[in-house]
């Protein structure tokens, strides 16, 4: 019998804008205090791409990086998949610019919108196209400009955000972290927790929306977080039976950054030293669909992961959507 194809992340890249804005840089355009921001949220800086640098900017960047990474250049790709809430047009897909500006060969290309869940509905999907032997090699990209969606008179969202980019290359074979067990959910009862109210078919651009500000992210932040909490260590539990592991057996835990409380009650459910979780949220906020994959590449980047280790990613968003995926490393 055939061997099972496992599709795994073979390489990762990033991209991360110049411009580092401070949580002192806050306290002079909202009221607010860089302890009021550290001690609710954890965060004391972020990054913040110019006016001119976009969504499919930092996501090329952030692909070319991985690509040479992986020792490959576009012509290697066979299906771009690019996880964004903050596309550069409603339409064209994000995913074909970055096609067009990589120069890959008119490969297949598309957006996923699951918000801060984005990364890892993508790596779901790359694992699907490629155990299924549709595709061998599929470039997995997640950029945000999430500042171009706020509203930096909001205290209560503005200092939540960050922008930048992270890519990863999925493949059918070769050294990397086998996507081992997924485990995806949503429930969009709850999309107006999180929500860009206008700009869409339901309230399509006019004078009124934009003095209403209705194309800025809005975000109950109290209710967000309970379900945060709730739907993360759910998403993780099913996700280790799914492996077959314990969570002794994990080596590092990576939450979605969105706020160190977050982070901390969801290690709290889990026999995992706190040292073993991956935190970047307060260098870079929140960064969306790039949460995870920035801190993946940290992660990579610093160590050594040795044969069957596994990382457990575990997300949520708006939606509301959340997910989770055990990786595990595999000698080729
Ligand atoms: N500076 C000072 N005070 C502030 C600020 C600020 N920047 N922002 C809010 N406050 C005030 C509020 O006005 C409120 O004052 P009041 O009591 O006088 O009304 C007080 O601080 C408490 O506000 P809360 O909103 O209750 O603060 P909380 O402790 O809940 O923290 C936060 C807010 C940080 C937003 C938190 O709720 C949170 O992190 N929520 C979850 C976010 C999340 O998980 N997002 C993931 C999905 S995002 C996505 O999908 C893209």
């Amino acid at each position: 019998m055939a061997k099972q194809v496992q599709a795994r992340i073979i390489s990762t890249g990033i991209y991360l804008p110049e411009r580092i804005f401070t949580n002192s840089d806050f306290e002079k355009i909202v009221d607010t205090t860089d302890e009021w921001i550290v001690s609710r949220t954890g965060i004391r800086e972020r990054r913040i791409a110019g006016q001119d640098e976009f969504t499919s900017d930092m996501g090329t960047a952030a692909a070319q990086d991985a690509l040479k990474k992986a020792g490959m250049t576009a012509a290697d790709i066979d299906l771009i998949l690019v996880a964004t809430m903050t596309p550069d047009y409603t339409s064209s897909s994000t995913a074909s610019i970055i096609q067009a500006k990589l120069g890959a060969n008119c490969v297949a290309s598309l957006d996923i919108q699951a918000a801060c869940s984005g990364y890892l509905y993508t790596l779901a999907t790359a694992k699907a196209y490629i155990e299924s032997g549709m595709y061998r090699n599929v470039l997995v990209v997640a950029a945000e400009k999430m500042s171009s969606f706020i509203d930096y008179t909001d205290r209560s969202t503005c200092i939540l955000f960050g922008d930048g980019a992270a890519a990863s290359i999925v493949s059918n074979q070769g050294e990397g972290l086998f996507i081992n067990a997924v485990t995806l959910g949503s429930d969009g009862e709850m999309a107006e927790l999180i929500v860009i109210p206008a700009g869409g078919s339901r309230l399509p651009a006019t004078a009124k929306t934009v003095s209403d500000k209705m194309h800025y992210f809005k975000m109950a932040g109290k209710e967000t977080f309970k379900h945060a909490v709730r739907r993360m260590v759910m998403a993780s539990n099913q996700c280790l039976e799914k492996a077959g592991i314990e969570d002794r057996a994990l080596s590092w835990l990576i939450p979605h950054q969105a706020n160190i409380r977050i982070l901390e009650a969801v290690a709290k459910s889990f026999h995992i030293p706190e040292e073993r979780m991956v935190k970047t949220v307060h260098k870079y906020g929140n960064t969306s669909a790039s949460s995870i994959p920035l801190a993946l590449y940290e992660l990579v980047e610093r160590e050594n992961i040795g044969e069957h280790e596994h990382i457990l990613l575990v997300a949520f968003g708006a939606g509301l959507t959340w997910g989770a995926i055990v990786l595990t490393k595999i000698m080729k």
